[in-house]
């Protein structure tokens, strides 16, 4: 039995997660190998209005005897983004120690890209985001507030710990796929950090010779992503050019309603959590509007992170068959398919994958 913490958030938040509890209730349902026990966190912006916090005190305890964490999105208008974000999410991923925030940018056929002329095969690369440190360490200060001296400072953390774990874990993933890896920097500019990070990703890609490599600098990457995206095999970036590049990931694979995440702590030592990577979208909240694939191809992830990839497969296949017939078609996609619609497609084309097909069945199989 896997214990699952679902912390659906703020606006399309608890929307798109609810499809992926569906979905996961109905794989456990097809594989009596398979049970889940869904336990929900309500913490969000809207429970901060009333309590203050965006989660208890022991939070973090509550959440560590969980198998797997699955999130949908938070922050809303009425309090500052900081905080939602800084003490709930960021929180998580600092405290689970999930340094790896995996997300897959791929073109899914029968999606429109915005880039003219570009085919499923020109559009699949996976981001290795550090997810700990970088910019977003929360250090710094703020000086002299509300006076006309007033200083803020933001201090980026590098550690050679935590570029050397990331790095080698994206040289990894690119042994185990034969892909290549790029490395995303500013080391023209940051003098300190990103000079830093290449010279540690030298040392990583120099016990790596079979792999090929490349370094850019983000800005030509972010022109590359666009002019260019098949060159891209594996990319591994600090916190904040990760962030970034990976919305402009999220635009050209056909919008923010696609893109998944999973933020993972490889030594398993703590949960790790999976969720789309848009926010909670308040423009379209309440709706019904929200495409659901995003957090349904997290849940793909987190299926195989749980040790059920031939359920991962077959869930991403269900998606990948939906969005091949064009016939359900969430808003963002030019159609007016609800989220619940999209997600009882996605559900419907399921099929049991052939490890878990009834011996009878697999007697036919091997028979013919
Ligand atoms: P956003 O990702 O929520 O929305 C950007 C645009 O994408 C909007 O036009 C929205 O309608 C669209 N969009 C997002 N998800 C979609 C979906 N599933 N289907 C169809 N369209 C979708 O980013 P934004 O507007 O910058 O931030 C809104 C709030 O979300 C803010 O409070 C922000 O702090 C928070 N946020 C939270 C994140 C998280 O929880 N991981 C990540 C990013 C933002
Ligand atoms: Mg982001």
């Amino acid at each position: 039995m896997k214990r699952i913490a679902v912390i659906p958030g703020d606006g399309v938040g608890p929307e798109v997660v609810r499809e992926s509890r569906k979905v996961l209730e109905q794989i456990a349902s097809l594989d009596p190998a398979i049970e889940f026990k869904f336990e929900v966190f309500p913490w969000s912006a809207e429970s901060y209005l009333r309590s203050g916090e965006m989660m208890p005190s022991d939070g973090l305890d509550v959440l560590s005897a969980y198998d797997a964490l699955l999130f949908g999105a938070i922050g809303w208008p009425l309090v500052a983004d900081h905080i939602t974000l800084r003490e709930l999410l960021l929180k998580i991923r600092g405290g689970f120690d999930q340094y790896v925030n995996l997300r897959p940018v791929r073109l899914l056929a029968g999606i429109q890209s915005p880039l003219a002329d570009v085919t499923t095969t020109d559009i699949d690369m996976i981001f290795v985001r550090e997810g700990t440190e970088g910019e977003y360490a929360g250090v710094g200060a703020r000086l002299y507030p509300d006076s006309d001296r007033e200083v803020a400072l933001q201090t980026a953390v590098f550690s050679r710990h935590g570029m050397e774990r990331v790095i080698r874990w994206a040289f990894e993933l690119a042994t185990r796929e034969g892909r290549s890896v790029t490395s995303i920097s500013k080391g023209n500019a940051l003098n300190y950090s990103a000079v830093f990070w290449d010279q540690v990703f030298d040392e990583v890609a120099a016990q790596y010779p079979a792999v090929p490599t490349e370094r850019l600098l983000v800005d030509a990457a972010a022109m590359f992503l666009v002019m260019d995206p098949k060159r891209f095999g594996v990319i591994v970036a600090s916190n904040l050019f990760g962030d970034i590049l990976t919305d402009l990931g999220a635009a050209i694979m056909g919008g923010m309603g696609f893109a998944p995440s999973a933020n993972l702590n490889p030594e398993r030592t703590f949960p790790s959590m999976f969720e789309p990577i848009h926010g909670s979208a308040p423009d379209i909240a309440g709706q019904g509007k929200a495409n659901p694939i995003g957090s349904l191809w997290s849940t793909s992830m987190m299926l195989e992170h749980l040790g059920y990839p031939e359920w991962a497969g077959a869930l991403m296949k269900a998606i990948e068959r939906v969005m091949a017939e064009r016939r359900v078609r969430t808003p963002d996609l030019g159609g007016d398919s609800s989220t619940e619609e999209m997600g009882e497609a996605v559900l419907a084309a399921i099929e049991a994958p052939q490890a878990h097909a009834s011996p009878d069945a697999e007697a036919v199989a091997r028979s013919v």
